[in-house]
């Protein structure tokens, strides 16, 4: 019988602890407070993500964020994250240039059941910075198409500028892998925009769905989750088939700080992604 000796212990828990210094290789303009970070890890090895999980990303003297990693795990070789400049760290991180390291600890966290998704029609809806997590179970339903049922991409931003992946969306509009849906919830004066105007629930009403056969998962600003899962409900979709993705303040990332509680549970170890049927009478959780 193999026995973990305790080097190896101390190497596992250590890993958790220091960061990886990966080199960034990519970096795009999403928004004019948004930009997407394309990483690649030393020796070219895979971060081994799942859809939903996030990363510890650092830069020295500065500390750390959560950051959800924004690619599919089935893209090999790099992974992506999308940054709001929110703060001292994510400011920093805008800074930087192609070439430069940044340290990554992780993956870390619950992810996207996709074994439980497959043959189920999925409806993935996300509002404004939601779109971050989704993109990596978005990538993985295109590049695993056979598996899953009819998909459904609905997304969700307060304006025209706000609207991440910009591109993406287009190719997923045009694309007969995905029904998909935009909308913004205002047009500010002078600007140039034909698309659809009104609250992300406004969209869910007309979709054609068969509710007992369907998964809906739902990642977005704390206010979307209770209005859209009421649509979802109306439309006779149970909690039992709803996934979410809830955001907390965090610094370790690991079960050990205890900065991300939701009653007993630590977000960062037991979530960010839960069924909602688990989490629901959770006072604070939604
Ligand atoms: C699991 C998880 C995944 C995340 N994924 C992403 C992502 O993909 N892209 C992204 O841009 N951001 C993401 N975030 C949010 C990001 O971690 C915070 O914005 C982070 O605090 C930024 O660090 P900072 O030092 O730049 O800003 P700070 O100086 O820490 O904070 C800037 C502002 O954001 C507020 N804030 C900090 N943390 C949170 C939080 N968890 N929820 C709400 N408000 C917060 C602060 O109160 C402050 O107003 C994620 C957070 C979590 C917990
Ligand atoms: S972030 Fe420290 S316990 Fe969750």
């Amino acid at each position: 019988m193999a026995v973990e000796t305790k080097t190896e212990k101390d190497k596992d828990s250590a890993s958790l602890y220091r960061p990886v210094f990966c080199r960034i290789v990519r970096i795009s303009d999403l928004t004019p407070t948004e930009k997407l970070f394309r990483i690649e890890m030393p020796e070219g090895r895979d971060l081994n993500q799942k859809p939903g999980q996030f990363v510890q990303v650092s830069i020295l003297g500065l500390g750390e964020a959560p950051i959800s990693v924004s690619s599919s795990p089935t893209r090999r070789g790099y992974f992506e994250l999308g940054v709001r400049n929110a703060g001292a760290l994510t400011n920093a991180l805008h800074q930087l240039k192609v070439g430069d390291e940044v340290g990554i600890r992780g993956p870390f966290g619950t992810f996207f059941d996709v074994e439980k998704f497959k043959g189920k029609d999925m409806l993935l809806i996300s509002g404004g910075c939601g779109l971050a997590p989704m993109r990596s179970l978005i990538q993985y339903c295109e590049d695993r198409r056979g598996e899953f049922g009819k998909t459904f991409v609905i997304y969700g931003a307060k304006a025209p500028a706000d609207v991440l992946y910009k591109d993406e969306l287009e190719i997923w509009q045009g694309s007969d892998i995905f029904e998909t849906h935009v909308t913004v919830d205002n047009i500010p004066q002078g600007t140039c925009y034909d698309g659809h105007v009104g609250l992300i629930t406004t969209l869910i009403p007309p979709l054609e769905i068969e509710p007992e056969k369907s998964i809906a998962v739902v990642v977005g600003p704390p206010v979307m989750y209770r209005f859209v899962i009421m649509e979802l409900k109306k439309k006779g979709i149970r909690e039992e088939q709803i996934v979410v993705s809830l955001e907390r303040y965090m610094k370790c990332g690991v079960g050990k700080c205890g900065h991300c509680t939701i009653e007993h549970l630590y977000c960062c170890l037991d979530g960010p992604v839960f069924w909602f049927n688990e989490i629901s009478n959770l006072r604070g959780a939604i």
